[in-house]
């Protein structure tokens, strides 16, 4: 007979019997990832840190967030392909914030030239909460959409089978049948797949542009190794070495240490810490200015920043980009939480006093990826107070603070202590298009991601120490 997991997880025996298991069983399906920061060595891998349990998720947002991706993809691109936009939405941005401002020079400096390449590949991951309302329903809200290096895809495509193996064990076959499969990696790959196919040069390689030390190395392999299935080659170059080897040939032809690169896909160039020379800049133009694809392109990148997604949640935005699509309107505005403009002005003035007047249920953001930047509760009217009077405060933006059940879970870390924690989830959808010119030629959802942190921390993901994999168990 099968139990209950309530009484599962008060099993301290059968918990600890599990947990071996399921480290072992991790490593057995390659959730894989290094546990240093040192240099290539298989001496310091270990499992990738998962939740004991999946996290149970009503199964109409779940699909609700899949559904609504393809209109992601599109708007996404749309936004990119707006210069007059970006511009106006990004100047108050770019005067006080240096990355974004850099970021936007390169954008506006391949706009000029006019781009050489009409092929556009975005590989996106759009983020999501389960948000409790007072009236006791639950609903999908989007904590943004990561337009660059969105990553996990790799390792997503692993973990059903642990969880799978798990429940088994457990003695929950019934949950054990409701783990969904899952294979972003394969999505990933075969948007590149086909990007590489329409640039149409069989020697021409997948550049990966990766960090030197990649503690996430084998989230990347699994999108790597189904390209080298489909006999497509990925080679896997830094800033540096597009710095010291690479060129652009008469008709911009990019070429780095020999190759001719089909495409560049950026796992790496979105934190000011990942240009560590001007020369990384350099190179980061010379890519934008080829002719090989770019994932993302620089004005896609720009799309994804806090800044353009607060600016869309504005009244009547979206309908700029899909002017005789009411439903896609709705469904991707179903998905909004509130957003507060901090621009000069007495729109902002308001944005600041309600910050300082309930800071609890609010997020302050600056224009910052890769996890550990956001501002919350009291240090919210800290930095506001400070900077409240100043043109300083429009590199952040405001955003409602997200408010899910929490769930108690066990989370698995190498070396790290097991206890129940309360827990609180994230779930991202994997988004996958290509257009050449004026036509979508490939537009999907690949794939999900579910994410799940201890509620104690506010912020931070897998890749920061904080949040760990998890799948969704649709309920
Ligand atoms: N509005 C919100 N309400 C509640 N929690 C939030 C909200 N916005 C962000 N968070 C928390 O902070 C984390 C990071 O937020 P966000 O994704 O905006 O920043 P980021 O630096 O771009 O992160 P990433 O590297 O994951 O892209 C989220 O994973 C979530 O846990
Ligand atoms: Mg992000």
């Amino acid at each position: 007979m099968s139990v209950k997991r309530e009484d599962v997880l008060k099993d301290e025996n059968l918990i600890k019997n599990i947990q071996e298991i399921a480290k072992d069983t991790a490593l057995l399906h390659g959730v894989l990832m290094r546990t240093k920061e040192t240099p290539n060595s298989p001496e310091v891998v270990s499992y990738a840190p998962f939740t004991l349990f999946p996290t149970p998720v009503p199964t109409a947002l779940f699909h609700q967030a899949l559904a609504v991706q393809t209109h992601f993809n599109r708007l996404v691109d749309r936004v990119s392909q707006d210069p007059t936009f970006l511009e106006e939405t990004l100047t108050s941005t770019i005067k006080v914030d240096d990355f974004t401002a850099r970021l936007f020079s390169i954008h506006k400096q391949v706009q000029q030239e006019h781009p050489s390449q009409s092929i556009v590949l975005g590989l996106n991951r759009s983020d999501y909460m389960l948000d409790h309302r007072p009236d006791g329903g639950t609903s999908l809200k989007q904590i943004e959409i990561n337009t660059i290096a969105a990553s996990f895809g790799g390792l997503a495509s692993r973990t059903p089978d642990v969880h799978r193996h798990i429940l088994k064990v457990a003695n929950l076959p019934e949950e054990c049948n409701r783990v969904l499969d899952n294979n972003p990696a394969a999505g990933l790959a075969r948007g590149l797949a086909k990007a590489w196919e329409l640039y149409g040069s069989e020697r021409a390689v997948v550049m990966f542009l990766v960090e030197d030390v990649q503690r996430n190395i084998y989230d990347h392999r699994y999108v790597e190794n189904e390209l080298w299935k489909r006999n497509i080659p990925v080679i896997r170059r830094q800033f540096e070495d597009v710095c010291r080897t690479g060129s652009l040939d008469q008709s911009k032809r990019l070429f780095v240490d020999g190759h001719e690169i089909a495409i560049v896909y950026f796992r790496n160039g979105y934190m000011p810490q990942n240009y560590t020379s001007e020369k990384s800049w350099e190179a980061r133009l010379m890519m934008e200015r080829s002719l090989a694809v770019k994932c993302p392109d620089i004005s896609t990148h720009l799309a994804g920043t806090k800044k353009v997604q607060q600016e869309l949640a504005r009244p009547g935005v979206l309908e700029r980009f899909f002017p005789d699509e009411p439903e896609a309107v709705a469904q991707i505005r179903a998905t909004f939480a509130g957003l507060y403009t901090l621009d000069m002005g007495e729109e902002g003035d308001k944005t600041v006093a309600m910050a300082l007047a309930n800071p609890d249920q609010y997020v302050l953001k600056p224009q910052r990826e890769g996890g550990g930047n956001n501002i919350y509760g009291n240090e919210i009217c800290e930095v506001l107070e400070n900077l409240k009077n100043s043109s300083e405060r429009t590199a952040y933006i405001l955003m409602d603070k997200i408010q899910p059940v929490p769930v108690q879970n066990y989370l698995l870390r190498p070396g790290a202590p097991l206890r129940l924690n309360s827990c609180l989830s994230e779930l991202g959808a994997f988004g996958a298009y290509v257009r050449k010119g004026k036509d979508m030629v490939f537009n999907e959802c690949v794939g999900h991601l579910l994410r799940t942190k201890s509620s104690e921390h506010a912020d931070g993901g897998v890749a920061a120490g904080v949040a760990v994999l998890d799948n969704p168990l649709l309920v």
